[in-house]
This record gives C-alpha cells, structure tokens and sequence, in this order.
C-alpha cells in the first residue's frame, strides 16, 4: 500500500489490552497474553512503519498498574528490559527511533538503564517514532510537565496551553490524531489525557494478542472516513 500522508495520521496511539483475557480463554496464566501481545506489538509497529504513520504511542504499563500482583508486575518489568535489548536489529532495519514517556524515576534500575541505551541507540533513525509509554500516566505527565515549568521559574502570567504543552515529556510529538484501544473496554484508563484532547477514537473488541495487521488497517480506514472539525464547521 502507498502511504499517503493527507489521509493517514501522523500520530497513532494504541491501548494494548486483553492480555489477560486472551490468556485466561485458553487456560493459560497471564503472562503469556502479555508474552503473545510483545508479539503482536512488533507486528503491528511494522505494518504502522509501512503505512507511513509518523509516530506510534503504545501503552505498556500505566501508573495504576503498580496495583496488579507483584509476580505480573515483575514479569512485565522483566519482558520490556529483555525486549528493548532484543529489538535493535528489528529497530535499525527500519530505522525506527525508540522513545519513552513516563516517569523513568520510579522504574527498576535496569529497566530504567535500558530505555536509555535504546533512546540512545536509535536517535539518528529517522523512520517512525515509537514512543513506549512506561511507568505513564496522564496525569501524571501534566503534574511533571508543570513542575519543570516552575523549576524553570515560569510565572502564573505566562501560564497557557503552550507552557503545558511545551514541557511534557516529548513537545516535538504531535497531539494525537487517532487512538486506538483493543480489547473491548471503553476508556481512556489514563493514557496521553492531554495529546487526546481532539484525537479521533477507535475501539476494537479483539483482545490484543489477536490483533494484526488486518486491524489496524480497518482502523486506519475508519479515521480517513472522519470528518475532523477542531470545533469549527465545515
Ligand atoms: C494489557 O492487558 C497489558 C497491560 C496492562 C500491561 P491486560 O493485562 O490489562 O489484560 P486484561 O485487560 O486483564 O485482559
Ligand atoms: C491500560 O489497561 C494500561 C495499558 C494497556 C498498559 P488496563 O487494563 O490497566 O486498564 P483498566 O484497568 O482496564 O482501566
Ligand atoms: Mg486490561
């Protein structure tokens, strides 16, 4: 397929869940969904590459999902350091550069030293973006772009959208045009509150691990259908 870049949009943003539940359905524990689903994250970050989508926000692991048991948390922790690592060959093929949000702070040290090196390792590529978000939330992003504001000394005067915008984590990425989120729930659960403000909304009730290139491409074709208004008319 030929990208064409008026109708596809530059920044996708994907909720990757029903890790748990494709697991549970087949009798098999938890980490296994979320072993399938790194799977189904290569897959669909080529496909998106091949669409011409310019950058790809996938959620990995959210501030509230701390609150899940510690043996899941530890695996999840445990996948992303080892998949980072692993990925290098997958990343520099298609010149795919590899950045984070979230509060790298709070990460266990080597998951935190990895992020780095990949960020690192990948920043003269200049395929698509693949922004992980890791240890992210929403809210949180804003808590933190606000206080580098004031540790920068900026003023309740100078106070505006752009003050926010310009210090999240990433101001060069664009607010989010289309936002996906599978496994059949439908929230935001946190996820890039800010850059969602106008984004256009796509649920799937296919859980995450049966998710392929098919998908993305019924997703992509529905945002070409969407009438983007910003609050004006047409
Ligand atoms: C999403 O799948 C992956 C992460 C949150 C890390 P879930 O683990 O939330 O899967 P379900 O929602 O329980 O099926
Ligand atoms: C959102 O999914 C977080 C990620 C996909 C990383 P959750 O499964 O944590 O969200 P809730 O708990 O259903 O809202
Ligand atoms: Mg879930």
């Amino acid at each position: 397929m030929t990208p064409d870049n008026r109708i596809i949009p530059a920044h996708v943003g994907i909720i990757m869940d029903g890790n748990g539940r494709w697991a549970r359905k087949r009798g098999l524990p938890r980490s296994s969904g979320h072993k399938e689903g790194l799977e189904t994250a290569k897959r669909i970050v080529a496909h998106a590459s091949d669409s011409g989508v310019s950058c790809l926000s996938l959620y990995a692991f959210s501030t509230e999902n701390w609150r899940r048991a510690e043996d899941e948390v530890n695996f999840l922790m445990g996948l992303i350091k080892t998949h980072l690592r692993k990925q290098y060959d997958f990343y520099k093929e298609r010149g795919l550069r590899v950045s984070h949000s979230g509060d790298l702070t709070k990460l266990p040290p080597k998951v935190r030293e990895e992020i780095l090196l990949v960020e690192d390792d990948t920043k003269s590529f200049t395929g698509m973006r693949v922004n992980l978000l890791i240890n992210y939330g929403g809210r949180d992003e804003i808590v933190r772009a606000v206080k580098r504001y004031l540790v920068k000394g900026g003023s309740p005067d100078d106070m505006n959208e752009e003050a926010i915008s310009s210090n999240l984590d990433h101001p060069d990425i664009s607010e989010l045009d289309l936002l996906i989120r599978t496994g059949g729930e439908l929230r935001l659960s946190n996820f890039l509150i800010w850059q969602a403000a106008y984004a256009e909304l796509f649920f799937s009730d296919v859980f995450w691990p049966d998710w392929t290139s098919k998908h993305l491409d019924e997703a992509l074709a529905h945002y070409k259908k969407r009438q983007r208004r910003f609050g004006g008319v047409t």
